[in-house]
């Protein structure tokens, strides 16, 4: 949720190309609108677009105006904007300026008592040219420089007025070779190498650069000093501000070609195609096939306590959440632990009954960052609770709060819509199942079967989308849909919450989604020839039941797409859907989840994509949710 860039070079250099490179790098952030702005000849340039900056950036108008063909320079910020205070704009988008234009800033975050400051600065004279929180601290910054301060102890002093969230970046006119970041509570990590420094609300943006970085805690700033390439990292709140040493870092998971979209038309298609190796991947190395026993390395310090749980909470947002009921089913089903998955937002603030000494709580997370799931996370924290994540993004906050976890292993994901990242969450969280039923019961036998067929499955997800012309055919038959629901039962019905919640952001039209079974008491009223039920169904010991909602949508004149396996193909009852889409028979029907999914994607995807929509930006979204 917005993406922040600083590059501060030691020779002068476009680094306004770099700048607008890095914030494509980072455009999955945020792409309302954009800007980036340079010290140049003892001033600020700034240049802004509406939109992606990919689109919509304009480098030679900047070029024009400056007067030179080519903008030579040593610091320089920018900023992918998602707007939360004010409206997608101009005038909104960063980075924000004081009065006199010295002073550079751009934001990731909130700035809870914005308003307050504002006003106390309005009073001082201050003149505000936008509606965000930002601009109060570039004029909080003037106003301390006004009263003396040197610019270093101007931030210092601004920054301590600041409530809420923020990772700042900041360049004033008159210190070409000095660039200050600082953070509470939004990512910011610093890559360094011996020409540059890079800062950027995630390593993405930082590998084009260099692999080595070092992670600013909450309450740190750094100076960046170009001119001896040198890094003085202090907790700006303490007077003293005495020098932190940190550890250099590699920046590991990420390779470059995640960045680009390859062959593929857009990022979530190949994300989607992607899904067979980074299964894989996930697996690859934790599982003990000879004594049917998940290997989960990140866990092993808390075998005794998963050993002796009665409850669990499963918290995440979104797809997240979505994997987080399917880990409720499996874990539910597998062993006689008692599983409550909670959406993060709304467990923040609810009652808790289980108690720590006999329970655990695992947080889901791609980014790592989602705001309502760390504050979950630290919440429980300080209720004494074990904390396990299942993170996709290395070193990100949660996976850095957590007790212990277990990364997915997905790869960079920079479709806002996850695809690849779900079916690495729900993979990772078959295995954590596996581990726990071998221990309340699970025999040696069926946990070598479940391996077998956990292994089994990149292979499978491959023949899915191998029919992906057909699920682009079936998307243009249902084109002319007005309304559409997705439906299952017991393990299938997290699936078709993730199926609805996929055709949502790519369609931009409401999507509901049931458990099939609760169809009869509501849902039912909707369907009429204009809408469509999607009816997720392989032949499993709830297909005799689901079959007679089959039926039922049937006798309403409901338009129908059931989504089965080879054997409930063949039942007759599959003569009433307009559209199959069969996917292959498993031997272990709990299994049918990880493929199930796939058609789902690709249905959403060619919908969206016939309708001319953004697939890899859906307007209003962004990838990491970092505000509440
Ligand atoms: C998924 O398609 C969504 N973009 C969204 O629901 C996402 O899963 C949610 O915001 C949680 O994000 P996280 O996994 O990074 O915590």
């Amino acid at each position: 949720m917005c993406g922040i860039i600083g590059i501060l070079k030691k020779e002068n250099s476009e680094l306004s190309d770099n700048l607008v490179q890095s914030l494509i790098d980072l455009e999955y952030r945020g792409y309302d609108s954009a800007g980036i702005a340079i010290v140049h000849n003892s001033s600020i340039k700034i240049e802004k677009c509406l939109g992606a900056p990919s689109q919509y950036m304009d480098l030679d108008r900047f070029k024009k105006n400056i007067g030179e063909e080519k903008i030579l320079t040593t610091v320089g910020i920018g900023h992918n904007r998602w707007a939360t205070h004010g409206k997608p704009s101009i005038s909104n988008a960063h980075p924000h300026l004081d009065c006199g234009g010295d002073i550079a800033v751009v934001h990731n975050g909130t700035i809870l008592n914005y308003e307050s400051l504002k006003e106390n600065l309005k009073k001082q004279g201050h003149n505000f040219k936008s509606d965000t929180d930002t601009e109060v601290v570039p004029h909080l910054i003037e106003e301390n420089m006004k009263k003396g301060l040197s610019l270093e102890d101007a931030i210092v002093e601004s920054a301590s007025l600041l409530e809420g969230s923020f990772g700042l970046a900041i360049i004033h006119k008159d210190y070409p070779k000095t660039l200050f970041v600082l953070k509470n509570g939004s990512p910011i990590s610093i890559g360094i190498s011996n020409e540059m420094f890079v800062v950027a609300s995630s390593t993405n943006a930082i590998l084009r650069y260099t692999d080595r970085y070092l992670v600013l805690e909450d309450g740190e700033m750094a100076k960046l000093d170009a001119e001896n390439m040198s890094h003085n990292i202090f907790k700006y709140k303490q007077p003293a501000r005495s020098r932190l040493y940190k550890a250099e870092q590699v920046i590991e998971g990420i390779l470059l070609e995640d960045l680009s979209k390859g062959d593929f038309d857009t990022f979530m298609q190949k994300e989607i195609f992607e899904q067979p190796a980074t299964t894989r991947s996930t697996i690859l190395g934790r599982t003990n096939t000879e004594e049917g026993l998940a290997v989960l390395g990140g866990l092993i310090d808390y075998k005794e306590k998963l050993r002796n749980i009665d409850n669990l909470y499963i918290v995440g947002c979104g797809t997240a959440y979505n994997a987080g009921m399917l880990g409720k089913e499996l874990i539910e089903n597998l062993t006689p632990i008692n599983v409550s998955a909670q959406i993060a937002s709304e467990f923040r603030y609810r009652k808790q009954n289980f108690s720590p000494d006999n329970s655990v709580f695992l947080s889901i997370s791609q980014s790592g960052e989602t705001a309502d799931t760390l504050e979950s996370l630290k919440e429980m924290k300080r209720k004494g609770f074990t904390t396990l994540g299942i993170v996709n993004v290395v070193g990100s906050a949660i996976a850095h709060e957590s007790d212990a976890g277990i990364y997915t292993r997905a790869g960079t994901e920079i479709g806002v819509a996850s695809t690849k990242a779900f079916t690495a969450q729900a993979i990772t969280l078959y295995l954590f199942s596996l581990s726990l039923a071998r221990v309340h019961g699970m025999s040696e036998s069926s946990g070598i079967s479940f391996i077998k067929e956990l292994e089994s499955i990149p292979d499978i997800m491959k023949k899915v989308l191998e029919n992906h012309q057909e699920i682009e055919r079936i998307a243009e038959v249902f084109r002319d849909i007005e309304k559409i629901q997705f439906l299952g039962r017991g393990i299938h019905m997290p699936i078709a919450y993730e199926g609805a919640l996929k055709f949502k952001e790519l369609t931009y039209m409401e999507a509901g989604s049931y458990p099939l079974g609760e169809l009869k008491h509501g849902p039912m009223a909707v369907i009429d020839d204009m809408s469509l039920s999607v009816v997720i169904l392989p032949k499993d010991d709830l297909f005799s039941i689901g079959s007679i909602s089959i039926e039922q949508i049937k006798s309403k004149s409901g338009r129908l797409l059931v989504i089965t396996d080879e054997e409930g193909a063949k039942s007759p009852v599959m003569r009433l859907a307009d559209e199959i889409i069969v996917i292959p028979k498993l031997n272990n029907p709990v299994m049918y989840p990880l493929i199930e999914v796939l058609p789902l994607q690709l249905f959403a995807y060619y919908f969206a994509k016939q309708l001319g929509n953004n697939i890899d930006k859906p307007r209003n979204l962004a990838k990491s949710v970092t505000v509440q």
